[in-house]
Parts: structure tokens; C-alpha cells; sequence
């Protein structure tokens, strides 16, 4: 294990590589939708249509929906309340087209209802999974390794009281619980070891209440300065420490299961799902729903298909087939263009899937 305070010699390297590989910018400016053609070829908006944006962001998605058809009616959802405030914006340009939403996929049926959005009634539905750029880039959230901040990582930021950050997190779970965390949501090989030096933090610190402390302890349990991604990228030692953090911190992957589900009960037969996503624990589980590969109560992060004992017989493949809830709506999963990733480096990583509701 390397000396905790070695790794601050060696800051400014680090931080050069992070800052390439995220495509950093200094200050914080809107998100730039990501595959945004793609989004409007096949949500295909039409005229009267009602659409609902699940992840709102800076609303890039939602302004081109609404530009490319008449009279689009717009529901814009963000458990973010600093995007909510963007929405808000949105529907003072496009008064009786847009309403704002405040909340989680999970808190839809509530907002919907009050809206009188019922069953099979939807359009259009787009999820544009994970975090905004202006989570990221700014420090005070707390998302990114690179911006030294307060070890929150909250999307919903102090809009619900009692919400644990990522520094409550830590300073409270028990060493088995992180290595948990760390191992199914960050899938980082690592986990023990970083577990350990977690808990033995505690006794040193009390808490850890920084990005950069809790970046550097990592660091620290790495014999190498950065570590290289599936594509052979280097990306900074802690990057799966905080993707695993954040993911907990916000039940993403439960909500991203659930907003799926809600997804299909509010769409219209015929109505259109596109989703993006940016690691493989999301896409995994999109997978699942539009390939109608689900399994008997499935949680956030089941097991791969190849370690259930699922035989199907000639009989129950047919059944299954006809049992699907979706179509997709291209063959092969899309990916952005090699000019997008060079102009967006955010876009890299995504992983573009769309289907029609067919039951
Ligand atoms: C990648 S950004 C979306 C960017 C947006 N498409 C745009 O064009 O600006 C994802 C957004 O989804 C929100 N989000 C993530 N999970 C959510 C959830 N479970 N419920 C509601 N909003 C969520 C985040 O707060 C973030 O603002």
C-alpha cells in the first residue's frame, strides 16, 4: 500500500489524466444531450403527442422534442432540484406545454396522477440514465473525483431531509457492507483492500468529509498511478469507488428497475422507450426489460443469466416470445459516432437502446 500522502506529489499528473478522461470543463455549463439525433429518429415525436423526459438534466433532449413537432405536451422529470429549476424555465417558454416534475421514477405515480396521467396514456418516454454534467462539474455536489468538494453525491441534493451522503455512508456502514458496495456497484477488484483502508480511516479521520480525501485513500491502495479502463484508458484510481458510491447513494439501480416497469404501465400500445446508458450495470438492466429477459424477483444487481439454472424448452421459448412486453426497435445496441465522442467525451461510454410497447 502506498503512503497516503505520497499520492499528493503526484496530484497534479493525476489530475491531468482525470480531467482528459472526463472531457472536464473548468466552469459548469449544461449538459450536452448526448446522441441526440438518434433520440428524435426514433421517439419520432408527432404532433398533440404527450412525452415524458424521465431525467431531465439541463433539458437538451426535451427542447429538441419539443421543437421537432407541434404542440408536444411535456413532462419533465428530475429528482435534481437544480434541474427541476431548469425545467421550470422551460415551461415559462412553453407555457401550456411543459410541467415540471420534482422527484424519483419511484415517486411517479404520485406526480403523474396529480397531473391526471393515467395508464397506457403516454407517447413517448425517454431515461437518460446516471448524472448530469453539472452534477459533476460542480464541486459542492460532490460527484466528481476531480473538483475537491464535500463528500455528498446526492442527485436530490437537501431536497429530502435524513438522505445520507457519501460521507455518512461511509462513516457509518460496516466494513462488510462497503466491500459490498465497492465489489457489486463499482465492480472494482479492489474492493477488500479499499474496505479495509475505509474502516481503518475512521479511526485516523473520524470521517471522511472530501472527494479529494476520500480520491486520495484510495489512491492510496494502488500500486500504480492510474489504472487502465475495459478500453485500455487510463482513468484515476478511485473512479469505480465513486461510481459505486454514487449508485448507492442514490439507489440508481433499483430506481432505474422500477422507472422501467413504469415506463411500460404508462406508455400507450405502440407508444416508444428509449434509454441511454453509460456503464454496464445500467445497460444490463434495460437489457433485461426490453429482451423480456427477466427473472422471478429480480433485484438491482442480479446475477448473470449464465449462473441461473434457466432451461428453455421448445414450449416455453415460444411462450416466452409471445409473452415480451417490448420490440426493439433496431438489431444491435447503438453507440455514439466516433465525431459526437470527439466533440462530447462524456458520450463515449453510452449505450443507446430504443423499443416499441408491444403488450
Ligand atoms: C444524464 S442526465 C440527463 C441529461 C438530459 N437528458 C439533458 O439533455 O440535459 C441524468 C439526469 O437524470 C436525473 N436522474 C437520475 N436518476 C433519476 C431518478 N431515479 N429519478 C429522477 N431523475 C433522475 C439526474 O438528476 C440527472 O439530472
Amino acid at each position: 500500500m502506498k503512503l497516503f500522502s505520497s499520492r499528493v506529489n503526484n496530484k497534479l499528473f493525476y489530475k491531468r489524466i482525470s480531467n482528459a478522461v472526463q472531457g472536464e470543463i473548468s466552469d459548469t455549463k449544461p449538459h450536452v444531450p448526448v446522441m441526440l439525433k438518434e433520440v428524435i429518429q426514433y421517439l419520432k415525436p408527432e404532433h398533440n403527442q404527450t412525452i415524458l423526459d424521465m431525467t431531465f438534466g439541463a433539458g437538451g433532449h426535451s427542447r429538441k422534442l419539443l421543437e421537432s413537432a407541434t404542440n408536444i405536451k411535456l413532462l419533465a422529470l428530475d429528482r435534481d432540484p437544480f434541474a427541476y429549476e431548469y425545467a421550470v424555465n422551460l415551461s415559462k417558454e412553453y407555457p401550456d406545454q411543459v410541467i415540471p416534475l420534482l422527484g424519483k421514477f419511484s415517486d411517479l405515480p404520485d406526480l403523474l396522477r396529480k397531473n391526471g396521467i393515467s395508464k397506457n396514456s403516454i407517447d413517448g418516454i425517454i431515461m437518460d440514465c446516471g448524472c448530469s454534467s453539472m452534477q459533476f462539474d460542480t464541486s459542492d455536489r460532490g460527484f466528481a473525483i476531480s473538483k475537491n468538494g464535500p463528500l455528498d453525491m446526492r442527485m436530490d441534493a437537501n431536497r429530502c431531509q435524513n438522505s445520507l451522503t457519501a460521507s455518512d455512508v461511509l462513516a457509518r456502514a460496516t466494513e462488510g457492507d462497503i466491500y459490498k458496495i465497492l465489489k457489486f456497484y463499482g465492480e472494482e477488484k479492489q474492493a477488500k483492500k479499499i474496505a479495509r483502508a475505509l474502516i481503518e480511516a475512521r479511526y485516523l479521520f473520524k470521517k471522511l468529509t472530501t472527494t479529494e480525501e476520500l480520491a486520495d485513500l484510495v489512491d492510496s491502495c494502488f500500486t500504480s498511478n492510474y489504472r487502465l479502463d475495459k478500453l485500455q484508458r487510463p482513468s484515476h484510481n478511485a473512479t469505480k469507488t465513486f461510481q459505486a458510491l454514487r449508485i448507492f447513494v442514490n439507489n440508481e439501480l433499483n430506481e432505474i428497475n422500477y422507472g422501467l416497469i413504469l415506463a411500460h404501465y404508462y406508455l400507450k400500445l405502440g407508444g416508444r422507450l428509449v434509454t441511454l446508458t453509460f456503464h454496464s450495470l445500467e445497460d444490463t438492466i434495460v437489457k433485461r426489460h426490453m429482451l423480456g429477459n427477466l427473472i422471478e424477483n429480480i433485484v438491482a444487481n442480479p446475477l448473470p443469466l449464465k449462473y441461473t439454472s434457466h432451461i428453455s424448452t421448445a414450449e416455453g421459448m415460444m411462450k416466452e416470445i409471445m409473452e415480451k412486453n417490448w420490440k426493439m426497435l433496431h438489431k444491435h445496441v447503438l453507440l455514439p459516432t466516433d465525431e459526437e465522442i470527439e466533440d462530447n467525451p462524456r458520450s463515449r461510454s453510452v449505450k443507446f437502446r430504443a423499443a416499441v410497447k408491444i403488450k
